[in-house]
């Protein structure tokens, strides 16, 4: 009987330390204090920024979060740059001009605002977290971790560090081991990224020209409409990192703002290179395992330059994402198994449907379909507002 009644004395006790401790002002639940700050300012990125849509900003924030944070080296040492420091808003007259840098500029001064709005949290937390919170409005992406407590960055990041769509293989997965021990598996998770994305700068006559035909869900389609057949170029010919892809019709010779697909010649290499290929395929049709090696190597990306012991675990916090849309993987029409361009031969390619239409189907531009979706621009330090 007494050494029952102990028993559970120390299940109680476990569980009074497990247990979120502070209770703040909307009533969530936070084992730290620390946390509560970060949910006005998820309310306020939403209301003010993202508008719950997984569009243009939200992209763009994403993107951030990487660029910020890969900007470290070991081999060069702490002056090279502090990895998810915040040196991008702190120092926003000089990271964002780099070459590889180009288009970050209208999520640098979009974010800005924030640091006077929040003055107790800091660049680096800033930019992870608002990636948190773009994130969740892409139906099927991870709830990430999210750690609180980066100190601000006291220099900016030298120029060299950030991956270009033009590198090889090798220097690709060099620069990812160099900056923080990712392995090639690691690094073609974190790719998952661009199932949500669109590339201005590649090809400067078009804009948002998607990198697969699903840009607003978080879905394995960029891994399949990647390992398909090039037939042609959304825009002009020729531009330094990018290669044919396989759904190149647009509506904007027309006057639309449908974009045709644009893929880089990055993810194009990185799908059929033998250190890579299987990871690549194995991410086909596979969403929950897509949504768990994202998250888990979003983690380690999040928290570069800095030790995980020194931060505070804030990931009640972060915003519950939109669940994934449920529709399995599929060729685009006009597309189908034929035009598979597969290197990784130790796995089964999954059976997949076609979709319908003797026609390539137009990819929106918009999340809700239509041709005219707005986006906000503050002007800032970083760079024109081209949006
Ligand atoms: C080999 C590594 C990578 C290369 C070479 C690369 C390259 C690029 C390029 C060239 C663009 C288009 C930019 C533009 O023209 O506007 C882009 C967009 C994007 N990238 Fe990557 N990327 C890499 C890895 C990543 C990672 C690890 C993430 C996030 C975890 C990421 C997230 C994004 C997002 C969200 C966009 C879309 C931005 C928008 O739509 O405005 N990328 N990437």
């Amino acid at each position: 009987m007494a050494f029952t009644s102990l028993l559970a004395l120390v299940a109680l006790a476990a569980i009074t330390r497990a247990a979120p401790t502070t209770i703040c002002p909307d009533g969530t639940r936070v084992s730290n204090h620390v946390c509560c700050d970060f949910i006005p300012l998820a309310q306020a990125l939403q209301s003010t920024l993202y508008m719950g849509d997984c569009g243009e900003d939200a992209h763009e924030t994403i993107r951030l979060t990487f660029h910020d944070a890969i900007a470290i080296s070991q081999s060069q040492g702490p002056s090279a740059g502090g990895g998810a420091d915040g040196s991008m808003l702190i120092f926003p007259t000089v990271e964002p001009f780099f070459h590889a840098n180009a288009g970050i500029d209208d999520s640098v001064n979009n974010l800005i605002p924030f640091l006077d709005k929040f003055p107790t949290i800091t660049a680096g937390d800033l930019i992870q977290f608002a990636g948190t919170v773009a994130l969740s409005n892409c139906p099927g992406a991870p709830q990430l971790e999210f750690l609180a407590g980066r100190p601000n960055a006291t220099a900016p990041a030298v120029d060299g560090l950030i991956p270009e769509p033009q590198d090889n293989v090798t220097h690709i997965l060099e620069r990812f081991a160099d900056a923080g021990g990712f392995t090639p598996f690691e690094v073609v998770s974190l790719l998952a990224s661009h199932t949500v994305a669109r590339a201005d700068k590649v090809d400067l006559t078009i804009d948002a020209a998607p990198f697969d035909s699903t840009p607003f869900t978080f879905d394995t389609q960029i891994f399949l409409e990647v390992l398909l057949k090039g037939v042609g170029f959304p825009g002009t010919d020729n531009n330094t990192g990018e290669v044919e892809s396989p759904l190149p019709l647009g509506n904007n010779k027309q006057g639309g703002n449908d974009t045709g697909e644009m893929r880089l010649q990055s993810d194009f290499a990185l799908a059929r290179d033998d250190r890579t290929a299987c990871f690549w395929q194995g991410f086909v049709n596979e969403q929950e395992y897509m949504m768990s090696s994202f998250k888990a190597a979003m983690s380690k990306l999040a928290i570069l330059g800095h030790n995980r012991n020194d931060l505070i675990d804030c990931s009640e916090v972060v915003p519950t994402p939109k669940p994934p849309v449920g529709k399995p993987a599929s060729f685009p029409a006009t597309t189908g198994p034929q035009d598979l361009q597969l290197t990784c031969k130790s796995e089964r390619f999954p059976s997949l449907t076609i979709d319908h239409g003797a026609q390539e189907t137009l990819i929106p531009h918009c999340s809700n379909g239509g041709q005219d979706c707005p986006t906000v621009q503050f002007t800032g330090p970083a760079g024109e507002d081209d949006s």
